[in-house]
């Protein structure tokens, strides 16, 4: 029995006092929860809300990482600093990153790979666009994905990854994949896992569904076989939505 996840990106939004208001409502919300739930704050304000968490069963994560360990690398942040925050998780292949910033599949690699060797759990995000799904093309854009993020990781590191299936066309555009294709999607990419590492790994591993989820659509979409849980955006800034999803997680 997998335990799901849920995971709040609040991508560049708060501030240090909405911040640290939404961290310690998420803290109450979750207290008794089974779903295990995670939080990625921008990065100036992991300290506070490391504080803010301490004692509470929400972890801290990060929304992004250096793939290099130090020095000259002018705006970037290292998984060693992220750890010494109180940081236990990383996002790594965020559709944004992908395809606002332009990071490449080899770059994600990297960063999973320096995160997993830090001691870091990574939420590796992949999915299709919307081009991609019209041409037939969503399970070969996963494989892609999946099979470049994770070369070279190895089955040891499994237990700390995550895999978040996020159609990119579905991100805070309200739209939603239908339960039924959501499954469809977390169903081949657990058959390449299975490919990849053997089917002892891929049962255990979780993946996670992301795209416009909301306090009303969560619980069907979880309750689909092969989704363990939800990585949330728009809805992970509203503390009512967000406890609402992590319940619909934790039946
Ligand atoms: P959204 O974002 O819930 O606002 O669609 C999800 C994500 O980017 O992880």
């Amino acid at each position: 029995m997998r335990q799901p996840i849920v995971g709040g990106n609040w991508k560049m939004n708060t501030n240090r006092a909405s911040g640290t208001e939404l961290a310690s409502a998420v803290a109450s919300s979750s207290a008794s929860a089974r779903a295990q739930v995670v939080v990625f704050p921008p990065f100036p304000y992991l300290l506070t809300i490391a504080d803010t968490l301490k004692g509470s069963r929400v972890m801290l994560g990060a929304q992004d990482v250096s793939d290099r360990a130090d020095g000259a690398f002018t705006g970037e942040v290292s998984c060693a600093m992220l750890k010494d925050c109180g940081v236990s998780w990383a996002l790594t292949g965020h559709s944004e990153r992908r395809h606002v910033i332009g990071e490449t599949d080899a770059l994600v690699n990297a960063k999973t790979k320096a995160a997993l060797a830090a001691g870091l759990s990574v939420i590796l995000c992949i999915g299709e666009k919307l081009d991609q799904r019209e041409a037939g093309k969503t399970d070969l854009v996963n494989e892609t994905q999946l099979r470049a993020g994770l070369a070279g990781v190895e089955p040891a590191s499994l237990s700390n990854v995550v895999i978040a299936y996020e159609p990119v066309w579905a991100i805070g555009t309200g739209k939603t994949a239908s339960p039924a294709d959501a499954q469809a999607a977390h169903a081949h990419i657990r058959k390449v896992l299975r490919s990849m590492y053997g089917v002892d790994h891929a049962e255990a591993m979780r993946i996670q569904y992301g795209g416009s989820v909301t306090a009303s659509n969560a619980r069907e979409l979880f309750s689909q076989p092969d989704i363990d849980g939800g990585l949330i955006g728009g809805a992970s800034l509203k503390p009512a939505d967000f406890a609402q999803i992590v319940a619909a997680a934790s039946p």
